[in-house]
């Protein structure tokens, strides 16, 4: 049994789609997972459908920094490690009510921190010796990249810019802590931008794709030419998988694809694979509908990650290029209707308005 928090959400759902095929690609049987999930508006129990119905996966709905739901479920399920990626993620939300980031990130991770080292303390044996806790973190730790600046590395001094990175920054801060004082068996991993299936529609690829089928327009922030460092999502949890399986305990990871791409060359690679999957019916080009908005505040200029260190002492590598990926992301949102209806819900919509209303250049 393994424990996920934030196993209802993009990068968390994709992550429990990747162990039970991982297991099967090998012929072997998955241990169970324990999804411990609040199902925040970012949460979503139809990604994960097929594994909670199958029994292979259990949900847990409850907040991370409930400290006697921790205890609970960690009792009740007895997991041999446990994935750390509940989080507040979205950026803009972050900017105009950081409360939540704080609370989740922050608070939460404490909680979790210390339920889960009780948990471990009075483990035995061999389950004691092969326990871990890896938390899920972000390269927007380290900052803004100038153009000529070297990618970030693991030594990168932190330099969190916006209340997401800043309460991620506070999270990796507490679980590096937790190693060095008590020995707690912590793994580290920083990704950059990660795209794929599941992803929900408030970040940059899927609301693109969503809005360039709606007609709408296509709100790419300040110039567009801010850079990020995309990797495909499967590419992230397989990352995951080796650091569990090879990582060194108290070590972090960062982890990246090597696609360092400007804003407007994402949006318009997505125009253009809608234009040949799903040509619009007035004969125009989706790029029609690009529109440049005010900017996000304190927009990071550029993120690049240096993988050297994960691909030297774990071996891992990416399978997918931008290219490879965005085709199966776009060709996924024009074949999965039913998961998109089930997310753009009023408080989507409410959130929409909120963003952009008002950024119109
Ligand atoms: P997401 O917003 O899609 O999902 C977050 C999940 O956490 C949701 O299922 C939500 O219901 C759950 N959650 C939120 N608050 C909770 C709480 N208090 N208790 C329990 N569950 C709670 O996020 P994501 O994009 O899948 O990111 C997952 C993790 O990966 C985050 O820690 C994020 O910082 C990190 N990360 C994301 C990216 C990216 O590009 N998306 C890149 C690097 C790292
Ligand atoms: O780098 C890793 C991070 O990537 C993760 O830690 C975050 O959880 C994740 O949300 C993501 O953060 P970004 O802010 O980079 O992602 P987002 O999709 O929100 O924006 C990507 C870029 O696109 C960014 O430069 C802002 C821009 N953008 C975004 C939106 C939503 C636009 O130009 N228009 C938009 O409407």
């Amino acid at each position: 049994m393994i424990l996920i928090t934030g196993g209802a959400g993009f990068i968390g759902g994709n992550f429990v789609h990747h162990w039970f095929e991982r297991a099967a690609a090998n012929g072997l049987q998955a241990e169970p997972v324990v999804v411990f999930d609040k199902l925040t508006y970012a949460g979503n129990p139809a990604t994960i459908a097929r594994y909670l119905q199958s029994g292979q996966a259990t949900l847990v709905q409850a907040d991370i920094a409930d400290r006697e739901a921790v205890r609970t479920a960690l009792a009740t399920h007895l997991p041999r490690l446990i994935v750390h990626f509940a989080a507040e993620s979205h950026v803009d939300r972050s900017i105009h009510g950081p409360g939540e980031f704080i609370h989740t990130n922050m608070v939460g991770t404490f909680s979790l921190l210390e339920e889960a080292r009780a948990y471990w303390g009075a483990l035995e044996g061999d389950a004691k010796a092969a326990f871990r806790f890896l938390h899920v973190s972000t390269d927007e730790v380290y900052g803004s990249l100038a153009d000529t600046d070297p990618a970030f590395s693991e030594t990168t001094p932190y330099a969190p810019n916006s209340p997401y990175s800043a309460s991620k920054a506070g999270s990796d801060h507490l679980v590096r802590a937790y190693h060095h004082t008590y020995g707690f068996p912590t793994l580290t991993t920083n990704c950059s931008n990660n795209y794929g299936p599941y992803h929900f529609p408030e970040k940059l690829i899927p609301l693109m794709i969503l809005n360039a089928l709606d007609g709408k327009p296509l709100p790419v922030y300040g110039d567009g030419l801010n850079i990020r460092d995309w990797l495909f999502v499967r590419d992230h949890c397989e990352a995951i998988c080796q650091v569990l399986d090879k990582g060194r305990c108290g070590e972090t990871y960062n982890v990246g694809g090597i696609n360092e791409i400007k804003n407007i060359d994402v949006v318009t690679t997505i125009c253009r694979k809608l234009d040949a999957l799903r040509p619009r019916a007035d004969g125009t080009k989706y790029e029609s509908l690009i529109t440049y908005v005010a900017d996000r505040p304190g927009h990071d200029r550029r993120y690049a990650i240096d993988p050297t260190k994960i691909q030297r002492e774990i071996g891992w590598q990416p399978a997918e290029t931008f290219e490879s990926g965005i085709d199966k992301t776009v060709r996924w949102y024009l074949e999965n209707t039913e998961w998109i209806d089930t997310v753009r819900s009023g408080a989507y919509r409410e959130w929409i308005a909120k963003n952009y209303s008002g950024r119109q250049g």
